[in-house]
């Protein structure tokens, strides 16, 4: 990207990505191997990881910033686009993959409108799949941030998404 254009970006959107991203440094020495605690104090502190964050870590520890992204990418707990107030995890573990974990994926996807992966446009949800959360005896089992919904079937995925927020 030109320079001029990435100073532009800073300036409006930017900016705030900026100071956050240095807040969430500025305890750091910068050294190679605080390079998996710096991603985690920026995601806390944003709620992902976006592109100027990866480059700001890069300069401090010296290292290529797709180095940083590859290390940060080896990592699912690491976020690369800004998620959802809250994330709805389907576990797809054997379990519950054999008691219809993905009759509920389904419609859930449906339900949301977005595919596993994805956040609502409104930025409430983000879905993933995730496997064995160790509730196997409540297959399938649906978690929304750290609120267990055991033996889930698909025709109740409005009512799990309406728990946890009215006004679905
Ligand atoms: S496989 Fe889903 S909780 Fe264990």
């Amino acid at each position: 990207m030109n320079s001029t254009i990435e100073k532009v970006i800073l300036l409006n959107g930017g900016k705030e990505l900026q100071e956050q991203t240095s807040k969430a440094l500025s305890a750091f020495e910068g050294k190679r191997s605080e390079v998996i605690p710096m991603l985690q104090a920026v995601q806390n502190e944003i709620g992902y990881l976006p592109e100027e964050a990866i480059r700001e870590i890069a300069d401090l520890i010296g290292m290529p910033e797709s180095k940083v992204y590859g290390t940060a990418t080896f990592y699912s707990q690491f976020y690369f686009s800004p998620r959802g107030e809250r994330t709805v995890k389907v576990c797809l573990g054997t379990a519950c993959h054999v008691r219809g974990g993905m009759l509920v994926m389904e419609a859930l996807e449906r339900e949301m409108g977005i595919k596993s992966g994805e956040t609502t446009e409104d930025f409430k949800f983000s879905l993933e799949r995730v496997n064995c959360v160790g509730s196997c005896a409540l297959a399938p089992v649906v978690m929304v941030d750290d609120d267990v919904f055991g033996r889930v079937e698909s025709k109740e995925a409005k009512e799990v998404l309406k728990q946890s927020d009215p006004e679905v």
